[in-house]
């Protein structure tokens, strides 16, 4: 039980408040005066569009950022957090919305760092209580990670299962989740769901934040809607109501589009995948994609969708088969040839290769068209990267206070559509989306589905790879079901519905009954 591994940290009985938080970056106000209260045994959700101050909130109430004005008390304690390790011994702890953990150490490793266990009068570390303990956190959480593997082979969701055991080892018993579903499939949410409830069962303080509203109506006690940075809203249980919610979250009317009744899927093959496999992540992956089509992968994470992805771009070698690109074959050639033979590949972990954190926007988005610029006229100048930057951002909604803002500094969700815009500036034959609306949230989740439907009719062949399996029927006008790494099933046309989609790979899994 998690009870058990818990040790250290102050167990309170947990009822956590923030009072009149105000918080600024420089002149621009981010929390305006905002009040919330967490209590042990329930599930307080924040809901807000991209940008409305949610990661903010809880980085305040973690330590991670200093706050301007308002006070924090636990249990009718005042508290002054100068930093997460002082949150994490008051017993609170931040799942973060892109944990980093550090690649070159162990999951053990990670799991201990700063608190490593010490055996013996000279304090020597004990590695194998380290070990087991971690070992016994992870069980205790139902996980099946290796405790030495290294941090940096786990994915994104594995990631964050460990970031929520290290929380139960530092015996915290407030624990804020920063969107720890958006890069997680269906059945990973359940599981993730169950050890919530476990949690909350045992009296635990849960905050969560989510985009998807029926995970939020399915998981939370409380939930409390953002704008702008302020409280707008807040409901318990009994009186939630989804079209209120999503009203107030974006401050007018939000109407649900259903699936589109066109296509613009032609016969003309632009990219064809033969025979392709890599060890052990997939193997005999064939398939073509036609001009102005949209094919989607279907599957569980770890099902090789990425992987599949990576290869095809030029980022892992092939053990076998052939991709052939407008007739000419583009197997094995390097990445920056692939894309100047017009084809784009956008990648589900953003910080790792799709956005550089430390550069502007404006660069961000020009990085991408550098190579076609100049070869056109020579060197790029700053005006050319501020109006194809000024461009990004007005066509795909970026909130930031400027195109020479930093990444680092803009909300999950508005680093998604710069790296989202960054590849679609190039007009690529064909573009790759891995998970593309990771983290946006419900209203600029519907301009991106148009922004891909209009490349679509622009002539660009798009392969998704979702892991929402709604955002999949949205889409495609065809979906390959991908199990351990081979294609399981093809549906098409009218024949893609969420029933059947589900179970074109659950069935494989042994999940049928929950498809
Ligand atoms: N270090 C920073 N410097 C400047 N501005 C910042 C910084 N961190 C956040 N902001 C700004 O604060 C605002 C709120 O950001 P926050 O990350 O809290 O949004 P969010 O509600 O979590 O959005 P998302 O759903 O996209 O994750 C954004 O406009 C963001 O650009
Ligand atoms: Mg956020």
């Amino acid at each position: 039980m998690p009870g058990t591994v818990a040790q250290a940290g102050s167990a309170s009985s947990g009822t956590y408040r923030a009072s009149d938080i105000v918080k600024s970056y420089g002149s621009v106000p981010v929390l305006k005066g905002l009040s919330v209260s967490l209590h042990p045994g329930r599930i307080h959700t924040t809901m807000g569009e991209n940008g409305a101050g949610k990661s903010t909130l809880f980085k305040v109430m973690a330590g991670l950022v200093q706050p301007n004005g308002g006070t924090l008390h636990l249990d009718d304690a005042p508290l002054l957090l100068s930093s997460p390790h002082e949150a994490h011994l008051h017993g609170i702890y931040l799942v973060p919305q892109e944990p980093a953990l550090m690649p070159e150490l162990t999951v053990a490793e990670t799991m201990f760092v700063g608190q490593l266990p010490t055996t013996g009068r000279w304090r020597r570390i004990d590695w194998s209580a380290m070990r087991a303990r971690a070992q016994e956190a992870l069980h205790a959480l139902g996980l099946d990670i290796d405790v030495d593997a290294q941090s940096r082979r786990l994915s994104i969701a594995q990631q964050q299962q460990v970031e929520c055991a290290k929380a139960l080892l530092r015996g915290c018993r407030v624990i804020l989740f920063d969107e720890p579903t958006s890069p997680l499939t269906t059945h990973e949410v359940d599981r993730l769901f169950s050890t919530m409830r476990r949690l909350r069962g045992e009296g635990y303080t849960l905050a969560f934040i989510s985009h998807r509203m029926d995970e939020v109506l399915d998981i939370s006690d409380d939930i409390s809607v953002l704008r702008d940075g302020a409280l707008v809203d807040s409901v318990e249980r009994p009186e939630f109501d989804r079209t209120r919610l999503l009203s107030q979250m974006v401050g007018r009317e939000m109407r649900t589009i259903p699936r589109r009744s066109w296509s613009s899927a032609t016969t003309e093959a632009v990219l064809t995948v033969d025979g392709l496999a890599h060890a052990p992540s997939f193997a005999e992956v064939g398939f073509t994609l036609h001009r102005g089509e949209i094919l989607g992968l279907a599957g569980l994470v770890g099902a090789g969708r990425t992987e599949i992805a990576e290869t095809i771009f030029g980022l892992r070698r092939c053990d076998a088969g052939s991709v052939v690109l407008d007739g000419a074959p583009i197997t094995g050639l390097p990445t920056h040839e692939i894309i100047r033979k017009g084809l784009v590949y956008a990648p589900e972990d953003r910080a790792r290769h799709g956005a550089v954190l430390p550069m502007t926007i404006a660069q961000n988005v020009s990085a991408g068209l550098i190579e076609r610029v100049r070869r056109r006229w020579g060197l790029m100048d700053r005006d050319d990267e501020d109006r194809i930057g000024a461009e990004a951002v007005s066509q795909y909604r970026v909130r930031c206070a400027g195109t020479d803002q930093t990444l680092r500094e803009l909300s999950g969700g508005n680093q998604q559509k710069v790296v989202f815009g960054k590849w679609m500036g190039l007009s690529p034959a064909v573009a790759i989306l891995d998970e593309p609306t990771r983290g946006v949230d419900v209203g600029a989740k519907d301009e991106i589905y148009e922004l891909i439907e209009a490349r679509a009719r622009a002539g660009t062949a798009i392969l998704v790879i979702s892991s929402e399996m709604e955002e999949l029927v949205r889409l495609c006008d065809r979906i390959l079901s991908i199990y351990e790494g081979r294609i399981v099933a093809e549906l098409h046309g009218d024949g893609i519905t969420p029933e059947r989609l589900g179970r074109s790979y659950l069935s494989h899994a042994g999940l049928g009954a929950a498809a």
